[in-house]
Formats: C-alpha cells, sequence, structure tokens
C-alpha cells in the first residue's frame, strides 16, 4: 500500500472508527509506529509538528518519514502537524508530505481563515490535503506558545469549514496537549452540535491522558482523527530508562531499540482503543 493522502484515510472512518495520527521525532518511533500498524493491519498517520523540528529537522526527518509510508504496508499518511509558517508549510509539501495542517488558531477569525484559505492553495497543486484549527486546543506542541482552552463555537467552525475548505478541522473541546494537570472535562456537548452542522472530518488533539470513555464518546459523536504525541515520547523514555536499569552497560543500541519498542507499544494500544484493528482492509 503506498503513501495516501490524509482525506482518503479520514473518508471511511465514520464506521465507527478514528485514525490514529502518531507524532515522531526520529526513525526508532516511525518504526514503532510502522510495526504497530502492519500488526493490527491498521491505517496510519505519521506527524511531526512544527515545534519540534529544533531536535528533528524537516529537511532530515521528513524524507525518513516518507520513506517509512513506502515501506508500510498499510495504508499511510504522512502530515505536518501546527505548521505555523508558510516557508514550513511548502517544505513539508515539496518533501512529499501528503497533508499539512495550518494553525492559525491565534490570529483573529478572520486572518485565521485568509491564511488557510492560502494553504489550501498552495496544498493542491501538490494533491495534498490541509488540516485547520478553530477556537484553542490547551498547552502547547513541542515549542510553540502554550495556549489555555478556548472552546469551538459552531457558528465560527461553520464559517470557517465554509471559507477555507479545508479537508478536516481541529477542534478545541477541552483537550490539551502535554499530560493533563487536572482531569479534563470534554464538551461532548458541543463536538456533537458542531458535527452535527458541518460535513468535514473533525480532528482531536491532545489525546494523551484521555481515558477509553473520553476515546469513546469522541468517536461516537464524529471524531475522525486523534492525536497522540507525549504518551509515545512518555513511554520511549521510560523503556530507555527501564533498559537502562535492567542492564547498566546497555550500548547505543539497546537504546535504539527501547525508542522502538515504547513507541511502538504506545500506538499499538491507542490504536486499538480507537478501533483501527483490520480496517487496513476498507482502503484496498
Ligand atoms: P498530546 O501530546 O497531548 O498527545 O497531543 C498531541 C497532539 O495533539 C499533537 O498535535
Amino acid at each position: 500500500m503506498p503513501l495516501v493522502n490524509m482525506k482518503e484515510l479520514l473518508a471511511k472512518s465514520d464506521a465507527g472508527f478514528a485514525v490514529g495520527a502518531f507524532n515522531v521525532s526520529d526513525m526508532e518511533m516511525a518504526m514503532g509506529a510502522i510495526k504497530a500498524a502492519e500488526e493490527l493491519k491498521a491505517p496510519l498517520i505519521l506527524q511531526i509538528a512544527e515545534g519540534r523540528l529544533r531536535y528533528s529537522p524537516l529537511e532530515l526527518l521528513g524524507p525518513v518519514m516518507i520513506a517509512a509510508a513506502r515501506k508500510c504496508s498499510m495504508p499511510t499518511a504522512v502530515h505536518l502537524d501546527h505548521g505555523r509558517t508558510l516557508e514550513t508549510v511548502r517544505l513539508a509539501l515539496s518533501l512529499g508530505f501528503t497533508s499539512v495542517m495550518f494553525d492559525g488558531s491565534h490570529f483573529p477569525l478572520a486572518e485565521n481563515i485568509e491564511k488557510t484559505r492560502e494553504v489550501v492553495t498552495i496544498a493542491e497543486k501538490f494533491g495534498a490535503s490541509v488540516e485547520g484549527e478553530i477556537g484553542s486546543i490547551g498547552g502547547a506542541e513541542g515549542d510553540m506558545a502554550s495556549a489555555d482552552i478556548k472552546v469551538t463555537s459552531v457558528a465560527e467552525a461553520k464559517r470557517f469549514a465554509e471559507e477555507t475548505k479545508v479537508d478536516a478541522l481541529a477542534v478545541a473541546i477541552g483537550t490539551a496537549h502535554g499530560n493533563y494537570k487536572e482531569t479534563p472535562h470534554l464538551r461532548i456537548d458541543r463536538l456533537k452540535e458542531i458535527h452535527e452542522a458541518l460535513a468535514v472530518p473533525l480532528v482531536l488533539h491532545g489525546g494523551t491522558g484521555l481515558t477509553r470513555e473520553d476515546f469513546r464518546h469522541c468517536l461516537e459523536n464524529g471524531i475522525t482523527k486523534i492525536n497522540i504525541a507525549t504518551a509515545s515520547y512518555d513511554n520511549s523514555a521510560a523503556e530507555i530508562k527501564a533498559v537502562h536499569k535492567a542492564k547498566p552497560d546497555a550500548s547505543y543500541f539497546d537504546f535504539s531499540d527501547a525508542i522502538c519498542v515504547g513507541t511502538y507499544e504506545n500506538v499499538k494500544k491507542h490504536m486499538e482503543i480507537f478501533g483501527l484493528e483490520g480496517k487496513a482492509a476498507l482502503y484496498n
């Protein structure tokens, strides 16, 4: 199965599952995510956020992600998460990313619409799809400035979707990036209203730390893509520490394996929760 467009992956997910979009920062994390997809026969989205490029320059990691997706026998999209600048969006597209997110949520609505439209026009030339964001998801993905939660309004989401023609829309319903300091209060009521008012696939950010029950409510009310980052980073770091504890003379390659295993375990766990097992068959 070749590298696929994110739009195609999301088009089938109203059948009671959501496609997991897993952030990766190196080859080992990409390998771990792919291993999980192969084992569960699940579709996959590999992504990296602009706020993480300080550690993993896009010119270097991007080609690795594309090669990993091509190597995977399950349908896999490669996505730029939280793109902030047109320069990074263009670079991702020219490297072959099949979708980009433009996060203009910190701009006033009209400006967010205008800038996102520009990204849609650029992405069209590459045959790639675009995710936008309306409202404000809490916390920060990497080096981004931390944001407060501003729950997405139905009217703004409708206007944004109609005027930008994005292929996917990230909505703020009470989740935040990173580990939760307090139990999140999810606005499933608002998600339901947005889903009823809009035809565009909806995206949930800030997946780390949500319960199975939270995910189930989101799946049942229109979420078709779920982003998971921190849980993979944390599980990989925990795996490295466990290897070091069990084997004080561990080599570089033991730690490299540990990153892969930590990501694999976390991706597999979330793919099962998102109902993805066996769903790659839908794309044949
Ligand atoms: P978490 O780090 O909370 O899993 O959020 C991931 C995310 O939304 C990436 O955009």
